[in-house]
């Protein structure tokens, strides 16, 4: 599996990364079994880039992952998250929590679940407005110090955010929303801020959570219980709109003769060295063909083609509820 660097600290993964959240958390269908076997999967095909989260779950992402990886912790690269915060009760609060002491404690909890003395890759989830960026990335800083996390990172941040993060410790990802149907990155600074700075990008959802690999075509195509039944871009007039787009996409890899999702990966993976997605699945069948992905070289006149059918703005509805939006770019 090639190999790719994020940010200009020296950290190296796995062109493609592998993202654990649907595991346990946010979309239906789970199976434990077949998740840890996607996980050991994915080590042997060289996707050794992992992404959780301590709110995946919450907590139940972490102790998978943990649990497979026992014995194995020095194959992978394990990157997790803090910030949207966690009571004490163990269950989300729907609040932000940047406050030192508060991942302090969660960074502990973390290693303890995911059973290692190390993070590679530890993002500030979603930014809290009511603390200064300086004041976490100081106590982020110190968590490096520690030798508890390798390499930072940062997830759906402001332009400006990045940059006053980074001028207090180094940022060696960002971590966003980004695929063909997700491409406010390119236009709202943040793609451009991280190029400017040396800081490396990795794209989540780059299937559009599941859309752009064709399987879904109506709410009803998702189990109960699904996050994407609330989400805006898969209801009513917008989704009707978004398939239109997306047969048209679809069209361009059967002419190329790959799949729909190895398409829309491949186009992530052409948009520069210093991104590497984190496809999600849980299953060992997807896993293999969004592998494949990284083999697939499009042209130029391929890349003209799909920027004609799926420009800048394309998708209809939001990405997430509006309660979730005012979350992001802060
Ligand atoms: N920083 C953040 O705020 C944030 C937000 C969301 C996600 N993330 C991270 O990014 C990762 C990836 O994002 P995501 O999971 O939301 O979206 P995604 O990668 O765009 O899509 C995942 C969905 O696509 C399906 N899928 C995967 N490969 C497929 C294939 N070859 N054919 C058909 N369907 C396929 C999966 O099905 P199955 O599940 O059935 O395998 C799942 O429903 C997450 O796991 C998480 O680690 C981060």
């Amino acid at each position: 599996m090639e190999q790719r660097t994020l940010g200009s600290q020296g950290l190296r993964v796995s062109a493609l990364g592998l993202g654990c959240m649907g595991m346990t958390f946010a979309y239906g269908g789970q199976d434990d079994t077949e998740s840890r076997a996607t996980i050991e999967r994915a080590l042997e095909l060289g996707v050794t880039f992992l992404d959780t989260a301590d709110m995946y779950g919450p907590h139940t992402n972490e102790e998978l992952l943990g649990s497979v990886l026992s014995g194995r912790r020095d194959e992978v690269t394990l990157a997790t998250k803090f910030g949207n915060e966690i009571g004490a009760d163990g269950k989300g609060t729907g609040r932000v929590n940047g406050r030192p002491d508060y991942l302090r404690g969660q960074i502990d909890g973390s290693l303890r679940r995911l059973g290692t003395d190390h993070v590679d890759l530890y993002y500030q989830h979603r930014v809290d407005p009511d603390v200064p960026i300086e004041e976490t990335w100081g106590a982020l800083g110190e968590l490096v110090d520690a030798g508890k996390v390798r390499y930072l990172g940062i997830s759906e941040a402001a332009p400006e955010t990045i940059r006053r993060a980074h001028a207090t410790a180094p940022i060696s990802a960002v971590q966003t929303e980004y695929s063909l149907f997700t491409r406010d990155v390119e236009d709202d600074g943040v793609l451009a801020t991280c190029r400017e700075l040396g800081i490396g990008f990795v794209p989540y959802s780059p299937i559009g959570r599941g859309f752009l690999s064709g399987t879904i075509r109506s709410t009803d195509d998702l189990p109960e219980g699904d996050w994407r039944r609330n989400s805006p871009r898969f209801q009513g007039e917008a989704l009707q709109a978004n398939l239109r787009v997306l047969d048209e996409v679809n069209a361009l890899a059967e002419r190329k003769g790959v799949s729909p999702t190895q398409l829309a990966l491949a186009w992530v993976l052409a948009q520069g060295d210093d991104i590497v997605p984190i496809p999600g699945t849980k299953r060992r069948r997807y896993l293999e063909e969004n592998a494949g992905a990284v083999d697939v070289t499009l042209t130029g006149e391929e890349l003209g083609a799909i920027e004609e059918v799926a420009p800048v703005g394309v998708a209809s509805g939001e990405r997430y509820p509006a309660a979730a939006m005012g979350m992001l770019r802060r």
